[in-house]
């Protein structure tokens, strides 16, 4: 089994549950607010660990409590954190608020994940490379790191996976030679700096991408599914259907799924349909750790659901 390195962000979520959002000068209830451990980045690790991928994960915290919690939660998954950074002020905090049907909207204070440097990036990953078979990164660190990172993976061969969320601007020239990227529809549109609506579009778009050195691209469709886009192979996939409690971490545990489904040698397809029963399971539980998905929990969805189709 190989072994990855996750560079992103990592969060204190202050996850508020509420029926409904409000509208302007419109007063809520909460019904509940919890602190979960979070960010892309660390819930890429924390997936790709539980998933059973050996994990080294590289962020950095803040001087705060937070901090602590989220390295300590990180550790008790099995992830190698002695690369992690500790920078001045706090860590990343994000407010993030889930209505009633599983859908959230997320305010993101980024702390210590906006202080990470280039110089830390090449501090990371050149004593690491000889031994990585892939790299997974987001967009809620600076880009200029995503760039870096992109650029050292292609000089020394190791496969690059870009979650693209969130956009922030990024155009797609700065994602030139990365194994894969990972779009939404809106990331997908920004990236090629227009609208990307219909399949067609979404199609053209990542041709575009697949014409900066990029080998994949794997189009997030939410409740829809995805699309995956090669030079030799275009493959539909559809979600499962479940129970949507709260759809935070979803896209995280599905690029984690996928990296694992691609490192296990699974054929695309199956990669791709293991990346989907990971970001299932994500949505069924509140919160971002504890909703990871476990290589027992993908398993066990594989019983259930089957089972259930075929009730
Ligand atoms: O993708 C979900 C994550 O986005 C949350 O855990 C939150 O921290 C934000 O980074």
């Amino acid at each position: 089994m190989g072994k990855v390195l996750v560079i992103g962000s990592i969060n204190m979520d202050i996850v508020i549950s509420v029926e409904h959002m409000p509208v302007g000068g419109e007063n809520v209830y909460v019904n509940d607010v919890e602190l979960i451990c979070g960010g892309k980045g660390a819930n890429q690790a924390g997936a790709t660990a539980k998933l059973g991928l050996d994990t080294v994960y590289f962020g950095c915290v803040g001087q705060d409590e937070n901090g602590k919690r989220l390295i300590d939660t990180l550790q008790q998954s099995g992830i190698d954190t002695s690369y992690m950074k500790v920078k001045d002020g706090g860590s990343g905090q994000c407010y993030i608020i889930v209505e009633g049907d599983g859908q959230n909207r997320i305010l993101v204070s980024p702390g210590a994940n906006e202080k990470m440097t280039v110089e830390d990036i090449d501090q990371v990953i050149l004593p690491l490379i000889p031994e990585l078979d892939m790299i997974l990164t987001q967009l809620e660190i600076p880009l200029e790191c995503v760039e870096r990172i992109v650029q050292l993976g292609k000089e020394h061969g190791v496969k690059v996976f870009v979650d693209a969320g969130p956009i922030r601007g990024c155009k797609a020239e700065q994602l030139r030679g990365a194994w894969c990227i990972s779009p939404n529809e809106t990331e997908l549109g920004a990236l090629v700096e227009r609208k990307v609506q219909t399949e067609e579009e979404i199609v053209k778009a990542a041709e575009e991408l697949l014409a900066l050195d990029v080998e994949c691209v794997l189009v997030k469709l939410g409740g829809s599914g995805c699309l995956y886009i090669s030079k030799d192979e275009r493959i539909r996939q559809k979600s499962y259907k479940v129970n949507v409690v709260d759809t935070t971490a979803a896209g995280d545990s599905f690029s984690a799924g996928f990296a694992v489904g691609v490192l296990e040698n699974k054929s695309t397809k199956d990669a791709i349909d293991y990346a989907t029963k990971c970001g299932a399971i994500a949505v069924t539980k509140k919160g971002a750790s504890p909703s990871l998905p476990t290589k027992e929990a993908v398993m066990n969805f594989e019983k259930e659901y089957l089972r259930n189709e075929t009730l």
